[in-house]
């Protein structure tokens, strides 16, 4: 495997980088929540590697009158994969929480927290372990979507052990399976936000 390719990108490549992939980076700058101009009840808590998870939360946002907030770690993970794999396992390997850019998001308008997470060695992507490790949930209920495309067997586990003082009330696996095919992910989110009453005004 190319050396190079598996060396990690700096914080001062990430607009560089975002720029060449279409990707937001915007949202790390943010200082606050953003969405709306009156704060809704939900806020979207994301983290998103390579767009899906950010895609998904802005479309639940739009479903749902939610805010959202991105998170993003200061050192990007190389956008190959298995590159980003050699360094996101030896981390959770060691019990290394990537440091984050973002500022913890302040929830204590917000009445429920939906989190959009990728799944990393079948379980949390760790820039979101990293948040999950600093924020407490004040015992709001905590909604949960995850990205994979077919292993999550450790998900729901580390969601009930890391999210702290929060009810973990809901849980969604998306494979990839669903997420690209034409017209069922939206009827998914639709039966989830229903079966969750996260849908009503
Ligand atoms: C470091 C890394 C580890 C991954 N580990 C898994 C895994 O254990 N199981 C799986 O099904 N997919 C795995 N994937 C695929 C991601 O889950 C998938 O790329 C992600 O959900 C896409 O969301 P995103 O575009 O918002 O980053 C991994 C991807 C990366 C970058």
């Amino acid at each position: 495997m190319n050396k190079l390719r598996r060396n990690l990108i700096t914080a001062g490549g990430i607009a560089a980088l975002s720029a060449a992939f279409g990707i937001n980076a915007a949202a790390a700058d943010r200082p606050a929540p953003t969405g709306h101009k009156t704060m809704s009840k939900t806020l979207i808590v994301y983290y998103s590697h390579t767009g899906t998870v950010h895609s998904i939360a802005q479309r639940l946002a739009k479903m749902t009158g939610a805010d959202t907030y991105e998170i993003k770690p200061k050192t990007i993970y190389d956008r190959d994969m298995w590159a980003a794999w050699d360094v996101a396992k030896a981390e959770q390997e060691q019990g290394i929480l990537p440091p984050l850019i973002t500022k913890i998001p302040n929830i204590d308008r917000y009445q429920q927290v939906i989190l959009g997470i990728p799944v990393w060695g079948r379980t949390i992507a760790n820039p979101m372990q990293t948040l999950l490790s600093q924020l407490d949930f004040q015992g709001k209920n905590v909604y949960v979507f995850w990205t994979f495309y077919d292993h999550d067997e450790k998900m729901r586990d580390a969601l009930a052990q890391q999210i702290r003082n929060g009810h973990f009330t809901s849980g969604l696996p998306l494979t990839m399976n669903v997420v690209h095919a034409p017209g069922q992910l939206e009827g998914v989110l639709q039966k989830w936000l229903m079966e969750t009453g996260l849908a009503a005004p």
